[in-house]
């Protein structure tokens, strides 16, 4: 692996050497540490789990973070430097780049002219590839396979770019069945679900919180760039998820959320044996390990 900037540029062998590596850290039995490296985080919007996700996964590999945070200096760089001019300075300072910008492009025109790893920690409404990888080994680890599976994923899933990046590592996998759950306004645009139609898989479109027969329930949320109008509080209401819809599920069924949580899911569902999302972001930090490491190692 080369650069992290979308998650249909792996393979399936290539996400299941990630999902080793991962589970090797997380075991305590891989002690792969690189050599001395310098990661460096650029982000141009907020974020808890993945700036701080992929400097706990630098520390604990022996690396050195360099941070920038302060807005006004991202905002600035955001207007006036060109993508390229800002990788082409960063570069010299790190070892692998760790970038999240609004713009769709940003992470691409970077890497286009830089010769260290980029990832490519969210771009725009697009996608998100590192929190799919932290989905698949959650999804292993919890269910204990990738193929041969009922998925279901709600919420607006127009913008989620989890679940853009999700539904596109999916498509690597055999017997999936999709279920696409989104008010009609906010159903996933076609591109993302190309890959997964030509695969032989399943896939199902509807405005029905029918979850009864899943194996993973994947809360997308509504992500605070949705549409004021198809925002408001009787539109997102259905595709909450609550004791009642959490007591419907298959015993060992597992909801699933990139987080943060505003109120797609109700914490009197945190309780349940149902509820993953907290496992999963303490999963991404061991794929955030590994992702950094097969980077540093390309
Ligand atoms: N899941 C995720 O991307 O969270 P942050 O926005 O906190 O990084």
């Amino acid at each position: 692996m080369h650069q992290l900037l979308s998650i249909a540029d792996l393979k399936r062998d290539e996400i299941a050497g990630l999902i080793d590596l991962a589970n090797g850290y997380m075991e305590g039995s891989l002690g792969t540490r690189p050599s001395s490296f310098i990661l460096a985080t650029l982000f141009f919007e907020p974020s808890t789990r993945t700036r701080l996700g992929f400097e706990a996964a630098t520390y604990r590999l022996g690396g050195q973070t360099l941070s920038l945070m302060e807005t006004k200096q991202t905002e600035a760089m955001s207007s006036a430097e060109s993508p390229s001019d800002t990788v082409r300075v960063l570069q010299e300072y790190a070892d692998v780049l760790c970038i999240r910008h609004h713009d769709e492009n940003f992470s691409k025109t970077a890497a286009s002219s830089c010769s260290i790893p980029i990832i490519n920690a969210g771009n725009g409404t697009d996608e998100h590839p590192s929190q799919a990888l932290a989905d698949l080994l959650t999804i292993q680890r919890t269910i204990g396979r990738l193929d041969d599976l009922q998925v279901a994923i709600v919420g607006d899933l127009k913008h989620s770019r989890a679940a853009h990046s999700l539904v596109l590592a999916l498509a690597n996998f055999e017997g999936i069945h999709l279920r696409l759950i989104s008010p009609a306004a906010l159903k996933l645009p076609s591109r993302y679900s190309e890959r997964f139609r030509t695969n032989g898989s399943n896939i199902e479109e509807t405005t029905a919180m029918n979850l009864e027969d899943v194996d993973i329930v994947y809360m997308a949320g509504f992500a605070p760039y949705t549409p004021v109008g198809t925002f408001d509080d009787t539109a997102r209401a259905p595709y909450r998820m609550d004791a009642t819809k959490a007591s419907g599920l298959k015993r060992e069924c597992s909801i699933l959320c990139p987080l943060p949580r505003i109120d797609e899911i109700s914490p009197e569902v945190d309780g349940t044996p149902h509820a993953k999302y907290f496992l999963q972001s303490k999963f991404a930090l061991y794929m955030r390990m590994a992702i950094v490491l097969s980077l540093l190692s390309r």
